[in-house]
């Protein structure tokens, strides 16, 4: 006898983006040692901790140092009251969003938040999600059962794929089939698309009238420019009774090896059982976070809440606008090229369409080999995205610059 596996996690897709990029660049550093590559691929940001972060980080250490302000568990493991209310108050209130601190559970990710969130709903419910698509949406139901197996292309059954191309803008109109979850992200990984109040009302419609949630990841919302765009999806009245909403301080503060981020659940948000009753998620949410999960450290939702100070708010803008000034440069010298970028404007990702009908792969060795950069190849987040490779804004500017003179060169 032996312990048997969880079948789910057999029909996962080999992790393949990555590795695979990583392969091509050794092989292509092996045979050529004197070649400086330049990653433009890379969703990690590179710039230091603002130090009003600093500061509160090192505070709370010495808090730590004496019996009388020691911090053990955060109670609950949802997060302390003042980074909360420093939520609400920075992220909502101004944007005219009322919500109660016990509507936001803090946490050490958008990753883990927007994997785990799916454990609320059943296993009938039938996914939606764009493609190209963050991944961690779709392995996460597969891993739980919400999916068949992989019917070839990268797509799994049973999984509503939404195409997100250059017809429809990179934001996929409601669907005319059901779905019950729909994974939204805006600003988006990895077409740097973002929508409407328009676009967003017509989901937060088609949600209410089918009785769907909304799964909304605005993990990006800090790197909007224009005031017309909704950084949070209850700015769409009636959001609150059908979408969860999960950020990160992840790209907004440089705090993706620091980890925290937090999800919002609205108490009206309802879903319904098997029995036909009408079953709250907000508090299901919250006992599933105090049995899996203890809390971000107290020094580091010290850090999370200096963000909110009026120093903490000038210095992340700061970097937040280094990195779109890197964002401008590869728009603006990539269209002085003759190229075709979409994004870039309130979204640290540019969605470079392939010259010449070139697959995504193919573009990818071409710029790697004879300008010696990295690109993330778009066919690795879905089918739709071949013929397109994602760049970040989030480079050292003196590489970006220096990526974007090898590029004139390309031709
Ligand atoms: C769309 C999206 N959501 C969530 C995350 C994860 O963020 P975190 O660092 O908070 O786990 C990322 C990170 O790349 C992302 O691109």
């Amino acid at each position: 006898m032996m312990a048997t596996v969880n079948e789910n996690f057999l029909k996962l897709q080999a992790g393949y983006l990555f590795p695979e990029i990583g392969k091509r660049r050794r092989a292509f550093q092996q045979s050529h040692p004197e070649a400086k590559i330049i990653s433009m691929g890379i969703g990690d940001v590179t710039q230091p901790l603002a130090p009003a972060v600093i500061e509160a980080m090192h505070g709370a250490v010495e808090e730590m140092r004496k019996a009388e302000t020691f911090h053990g568990y955060d109670d609950g493991g949802i997060g302390y009251e003042f980074l909360r209310e420093a939520i609400r108050d920075n992220e909502f209130q101004p944007r005219g969003v009322a919500l109660d601190i016990d509507e936001i559970f803090v946490s050490d990710g958008a990753k883990s938040d927007t994997a785990n969130i799916q454990e609320l709903f059943g296993l009938d419910n039938i996914v939606a999600v764009a493609d190209p698509v963050y991944p961690v949406y779709v392995d996460s139901n597969v891993m739980a059962g919400r999916t068949g197996a992989m019917a070839g292309q990268g797509m799994y059954q049973k999984i509503v794929y939404m195409p997100a191309t250059s017809e429809n803008g990179f934001v996929p109109e409601p669907l005319k089939e059901k779905a019950d979850l729909i994974y939204l992200c805006f600003p988006n990984n990895p077409t740097g698309a973002v929508a409407t109040k328009d676009q967003l009302k017509k989901w937060v419609d088609y949600a209410r009238q089918n009785g769907a949630v909304l799964l909304f990841d605005a993990a990006y919302e800090a790197y909007i420019n224009d005031p017309a765009i909704p950084h949070s999806i209850y700015e769409i009245p009636g959001a609150k009774e059908v979408a969860i909403e999960c950020r990160s301080f992840s790209k907004t503060a440089g705090f993706t090896g620091v980890r925290c981020a937090f999800t919002v659940i609205p108490k009206e948000l309802l879903v319904k059982s098997g029995s036909g009753q009408r079953i709250a998620l907000n508090p299901l949410w919250n006992r599933r976070q105090c049995t899996k999960f203890n809390g971000v450290s107290y020094v580091t939702q010290a850090g999370a809440a200096a963000t909110y100070t009026a120093e903490g708010k000038k210095q992340i803008r700061s970097t937040i606008e280094l990195y779109m000034n890197n964002a401008k440069a590869i728009r603006e010298t990539l269209a002085s090229l003759g190229y075709q970028t979409h994004g870039g404007v309130n979204a640290p990702y540019i969605w470079l369409k392939t010259p010449n009908n070139l697959s995504s792969w193919e573009f990818f060795d071409l710029v790697l080999t004879k300008a010696n950069i990295i690109t993330t190849p778009g066919v690795g987040f879905g089918p739709s995205g071949d013929g397109y490779v994602r760049l970040t804004a989030f480079g050292q500017p003196e590489n970006v610059k220096e990526a974007l003179k090898r590029i004139s060169r390309l031709f």
